[in-house]
């Protein structure tokens, strides 16, 4: 039996990046617990993949109040793993939570008013077992309650003991500058901002967020990465029956279309050039520059977070590769935020 965690999981394979001007060290690659973390999942499936992570130096786990199915259960299958196998190690783990989506019932189950965030920072601190959470993110800008509100309640959080850092997640340029300069009149400042951002996923860039994050000093963990699996090799041959695609959930069959595939194709060839897969490629163009501090992945199985932990072997383009993979990259509708990023929200 091979010893966990692994001595050799601190070796310089995974780099650690500063979330902006903070404190606060991620792992260059970070796990999203999204999917396959639900009751749908085998209790051993998510084992391995965690173990796995946290072996190869990931040490930083992504949560929300609503990831399952049912929902909440993946903070339960989390927690359970905690106790039982990261028993000793929290201080070694960096987990977040999020609040913003809809989670119960009635008008308090969703969006951004004091009563709901704190309600579910509690509710989330109880499925998970912990007494804190690292970061607790706002999921996404509520257009109908005053920021100052969401902002006092994110600060409360922290000043509570139940968060030791806040978070945005998808708010765009504009919204994010006005709740950043809120948090820091309070006393707690944003840390970090998690957006959708992908080769065929580029609002950031469009936004100005990337720009604002950088102004700001906050740092940033660019979630589907992959476009949930469209950046892989998963797809190339077809739509596999174990595959989100297949799976009627988030991933809209209809966009891997023929053209998308035939894109897909031709970054998977030029990852096989570079010497990457083409997850590797598309982690390592996430991450190039320096200007995002993580990539959050998502996993079905251990290989896969293995291969994606590979990319931080290769994170430098040349301009010319650069030039290719926009040319090729036509951005398809794979955006299922935007509405939460809209300027006019
Ligand atoms: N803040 C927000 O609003 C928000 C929204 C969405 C997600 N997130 C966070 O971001 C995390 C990641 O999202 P995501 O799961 O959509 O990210 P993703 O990394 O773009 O997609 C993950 C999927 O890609 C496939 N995959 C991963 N590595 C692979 C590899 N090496 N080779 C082949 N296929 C591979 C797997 O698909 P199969 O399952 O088909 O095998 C996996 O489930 C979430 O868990 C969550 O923490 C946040």
């Amino acid at each position: 039996m091979t010893q966990f965690p692994d001595p050799g999981r601190y070796d310089g394979r995974m780099p650690y990046r500063r979330s902006g001007r903070s404190g606060l060290m991620l792992p260059a690659i970070s796990l999203g617990l999204w999917h396959n973390f639900g009751q749908d999942t085998p209790h051993e499936v998510k084992r391995a993949i965690c173990r796995t992570a946290f072996d190869l130096g990931i040490t930083h786990f992504d949560l929300a109040n609503n990831y399952g199915p049912p929902i909440g259960s993946a903070e339960e299958a989390f927690g359970d793993l905690l106790r039982a196998d990261f028993r000793g190690l929290r201080d070694e783990m960096i987990v977040s939570s999020k609040a913003g989506y809809r989670m119960w019932d009635g008008p308090y189950g969703e969006w951004g008013s004091r009563k709901s965030l704190i309600a579910s920072c509690d509710q989330s601190l109880k499925r998970i077992g912990l007494d804190y959470v690292d970061i607790f993110y706002s999921h996404r800008y509520d257009p109908d309650t005053p920021l100052e509100e969401t902002m006092q309640a994110l600060d409360f959080i922290v000043r509570s003991g139940r968060a030791l850092y806040v978070g945005l997640s998808s708010y765009n340029s504009r919204r994010t500058r006005e709740a950043a300069a809120i948090l820091k009149d309070l006393g707690t400042p944003c840390v970090i901002h998690q957006p959708s951002y992908s080769i065929l996923n580029r609002w950031v860039e469009h936004d100005g967020l990337k720009e604002t994050l950088a102004d700001l000093g906050i740092g940033s963990i660019a979630f589907t990465p992959l476009a949930q699996g469209i950046l892989t090799n998963k797809y190339l041959k077809g739509i596999p029956g174990e595959s989100r695609a297949a799976q009627g959930k988030s991933l809209d069959p209809g966009l891997i279309s023929p053209q998308a595939l035939a894109t897909v194709r031709a970054l998977n060839d030029m990852a096989g050039a570079r010497g990457q897969t083409l997850a590797q490629m598309a982690l390592a163009w996430v991450l190039r520059g320096g200007g995002i501090t993580s990539a959050l992945i998502g996993a079905s199985k251990p290989e896969q977070v293995r291969d994606c932990a590979g990319a931080v072997a290769r994170l430098d383009f040349s301009d010319e590769e650069l030039a290719l993979i926009d040319t090729l990259a036509e951005e398809p509708a794979v955006n299922l935020w935007a509405r939460s990023s809209e300027t006019d929200h």
